[in-house]
This record gives structure tokens, C-alpha cells and sequence, in this order.
């Protein structure tokens, strides 16, 4: 039989997001695009786990032949627990966003972090190297997203259970220069860079900051997307704020990272940003 004709009937790889709730992945629709882009043969899937299920979910989805997965909350912390491999940033996490299967192995990475400065750095233009950075919240977003920002910047860590921002910091602390608190702690502090890693927005809540944490000429950065101008970004457009965003561009940046792990091919993200990204009014 010629090469070509094996290839016709193979099926195509597979591939998945695991989260609770997914009814508004958007992780589908993206790779998907970039296989398409790219010429790549494969499926990609979105699989709303039971709350106390992730692990059977996803040894079901090996067993149908899967052969990686990316993971969305809550299940970033047992993606990282069940691996039988974990590359260093998702070792430094302590949560993984992506895995592969590869023979027996199990193998976690995370780049929520490396998607977020990507679309700091290269996509808004702003250095971060040297910036003032304010990461609001200390759980599972939070956690992924610090490492990168850390090593060339100045961070702070506030959270309003404050004991979870310390934990961040001591966990942190080897790889840069990193401080915590409480709100209160802020203390009419401004930084150049803040980002709001908590999950207020989702209830239009605002975490207890004031327009004095923001630099005039700054960068202010909503992690979840899609939901327009939130009490976040709306208070960072009032305090003068020359950028806003929301976590767009870090979604596909990601995504296109994890393609890359997997494909060996890199995706143009550009494209994709520009169809997902809603307007900040
Ligand atoms: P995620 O995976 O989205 O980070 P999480 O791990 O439940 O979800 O963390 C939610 C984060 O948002 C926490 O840092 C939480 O603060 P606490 O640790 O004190 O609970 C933060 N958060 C949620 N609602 C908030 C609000 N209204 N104001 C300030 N912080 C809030």
C-alpha cells in the first residue's frame, strides 16, 4: 500500500480541553483554526469533567487515543498531580495547563505564564523587564501566571485571604524578586503593570483597589476575557490608564505554545486573536 493511501485512512490525532464549566471554551474553535492553518490533522475536543471526575476523564481519553490535553479550572493542580512528568514551569506552578501523552509518560507543562508575557511583551509592546508588576489574587490563575512575570520584574502578590499570597511568595521566592500582602498593604503603592488574576470579574465584582494603583502610562491587564470592560478594567480606564486588555491574547498565545509542544509547528496568533477578542465597551 503507498504511504499516501495509509495516511487517507488514518484517523486524525486527538486532542482536548478538560474543564467545569466549559460552556464557553473558546479552545476549540482556536485550535482548530491552527490546524488548519498549519495543515495539521487533528481533532480537538472539549470535555466538561465531573467536579470530582478529572482523573477517569482523562484516563478514558487516553484510552480512546488522545494524545494531549489542555486544562482549565478547576483541574489545573490534578492535571499537575497525576503526571508522571512534569516540565519545570510546571514543576515552579505547581499546576499544569497542558500535557502530553507520550507512551507510558504523562507529561505536564504550563504556559499560561509564557502566554501572558508573549502578549505583554510582544503583542501590547510593553517591556516588562524592570516594571512595577501588582498581580491581584493567589489562586489557580495567579499561580500560573506569576513565574514568568517575576524573573525580570519587581512583583507584588496581593490576595484578600492574605496567607495565600505569602504562600505564593514563599514558593516564588527562590526565582526572583517577589513581595506580598494583604489590600490594605497597598497602601497608595503605583505599579506599571497590574493584573487582575482574580475571579471577581466573573461576579462583576471589584477586588478592594483604588485608582492610586495604577500608573498613568501603565498597563492594565483583566486575565479572564471576553466579558468587555469589567469593574476592573473600568476603574483602570478611570484612573487614566493608557492600556487596557483582558486575556484575549494570553488565551491564544497559550494555545499556540501548546500547539507548538505537540505539532512541532507554530501557529501565526494574530489572526485569532482579532476573531476572539471582544470590545472593552
Ligand atoms: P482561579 O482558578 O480563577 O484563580 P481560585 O483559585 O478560586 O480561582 O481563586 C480565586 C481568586 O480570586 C482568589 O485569589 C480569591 O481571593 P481569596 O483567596 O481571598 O478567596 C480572589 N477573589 C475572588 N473574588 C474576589 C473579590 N470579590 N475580591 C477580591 N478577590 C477575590
Amino acid at each position: 500500500m503507498q504511504a499516501g493511501m495509509v495516511r487517507k485512512y488514518t484517523m486524525a490525532d486527538l486532542y482536548a480541553v478538560f474543564g467545569n464549566p466549559l460552556s464557553h471554551t473558546k479552545s476549540p474553535l482556536i485550535h482548530g483554526e491552527f490546524a488548519r492553518q498549519t495543515g495539521q490533522d487533528l481533532q480537538y475536543i472539549a470535555i466538561e469533567a465531573p467536579q470530582d471526575g478529572f482523573s477517569p476523564s482523562v484516563v478514558a481519553f487516553r484510552a480512546r487515543g488522545g494524545r494531549g490535553i489542555n486544562i482549565t479550572a478547576p483541574f489545573k493542580v490534578e492535571a499537575f498531580a497525576m503526571a508522571t512528568e512534569r516540565r519545570p514551569r510546571a514543576e515552579q506552578a505547581g499546576a499544569s495547563n497542558a500535557i502530553k501523552f507520550e507512551g507510558d509518560q504523562i507529561i505536564a507543562e504550563n504556559f499560561d505564564g509564557v502566554g501572558l508575557v508573549t502578549d505583554i511583551q510582544d503583542n501590547l509592546g510593553v517591556p516588562i523587564r524592570g516594571r512595577r508588576v501588582l498581580m491581584l489574587g493567589a489562586g489557580g490563575a495567579a499561580r500560573g501566571a506569576a513565574l514568568p512575570i517575576q524573573k525580570p520584574a519587581e512583583l507584588a502578590i496581593v490576595n484578600r485571604t492574605v496567607s495565600k499570597a505569602h504562600a505564593l511568595r514563599e514558593q516564588f521566592s527562590p526565582f526572583g524578586n517577589v513581595v506580598s500582602g494583604g489590600y490594605a498593604d497597598l497602601n497608595g503603592n503605583t505599579f506599571d503593570i497590574v493584573i487582575n488574576a482574580t475571579s471577581a470579574s466573573f461576579r462583576g465584582e471589584l477586588p478592594p483597589i483604588t485608582e492610586r494603583v495604577f500608573a498613568r502610562n501603565g498597563l492594565g491587564y483583566e486575565l479572564a476575557y471576553g466579558k468587555g470592560l469589567t469593574p476592573f478594567l473600568r476603574l483602570a480606564q478611570q484612573a487614566g490608564v493608557d492600556r487596557l486588555t483582558d486575556g484575549a491574547g494570553m488565551l491564544v498565545e497559550q494555545a499556540a505554545a501548546a500547539f507548538e509542544w505537540w505539532r512541532g509547528v507554530r501557529p501565526a496568533t494574530r489572526p485569532m486573536i482579532a476573531t476572539i477578542t471582544v470590545p472593552l465597551n
